[in-house]
């Protein structure tokens, strides 16, 4: 749609566009946690299941508050799946994991992901207070998820997939 106004100032089409990147992230980000919070399997299953649900939630917020403001700003907030796969900035998922701890694990390496395109993002929202303070919410609310989820990879007993857990880390 061409010809939305802002509704309360004038800003540049990038900051929207870069909004928008990160609105279809959070969009594929939450179908995501679908996956892992219903295909998770083996002895942790309980208490990552839950963890799942809990950090779909902050992504829940998190949607409506960054298509919200893509709207303040007179952009057209992303909603078409088909938009959202494309524009992601997170990597295709391993669709042959099932098991608890190589699930806990990708999960971390995503957030820890998502992360970083927030706090690049953030940087780049100097001209636009608002909508930089509302990005820095949201990354601070995803580091605590990927530390979350990075202790308890941790603290659990690690069999034969723990040293391998170790030394990946998070990817950038
Ligand atoms: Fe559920």
């Amino acid at each position: 749609m061409k010809n939305l106004r802002p509704i309360i100032h004038d800003v540049d089409e990038t900051i929207t566009d870069r909004l928008n990147d990160l609105l279809a992230t959070a969009l594929y980000f939450e179908d995501l946690y679908k996956r892992y919070h219903w295909m998770v399997t083996g002895p942790h299953f309980q208490p990552l299941h839950g963890l799942f649900d809990q950090h779909m939630e902050v992504l829940e917020q998190e949607i409506d508050d960054f298509g919200e403001r893509v709207r303040i700003l007179g952009g057209e907030p992303v909603w078409n799946p088909r938009v959202f796969a494309e524009r992601k900035l997170l990597p295709d998922p391993d669709e042959s994991l099932y098991d608890d701890l190589p699930i806990a694990h990708e999960a971390f390496q995503m957030e820890a992901k998502y992360a970083d395109e927030l706090r690049k993002a953030a940087n780049e929202f100097e001209d636009d207070p608002a909508t930089q303070d509302l990005v820095i919410e949201y990354l601070r609310a995803h580091e605590k998820q990927a530390w979350f989820l990075r202790e308890f990879v941790r603290k659990v007993d690690l069999p034969e997939y723990g040293e391998e857990i170790m030394e990946n880390g998070a990817t950038h």
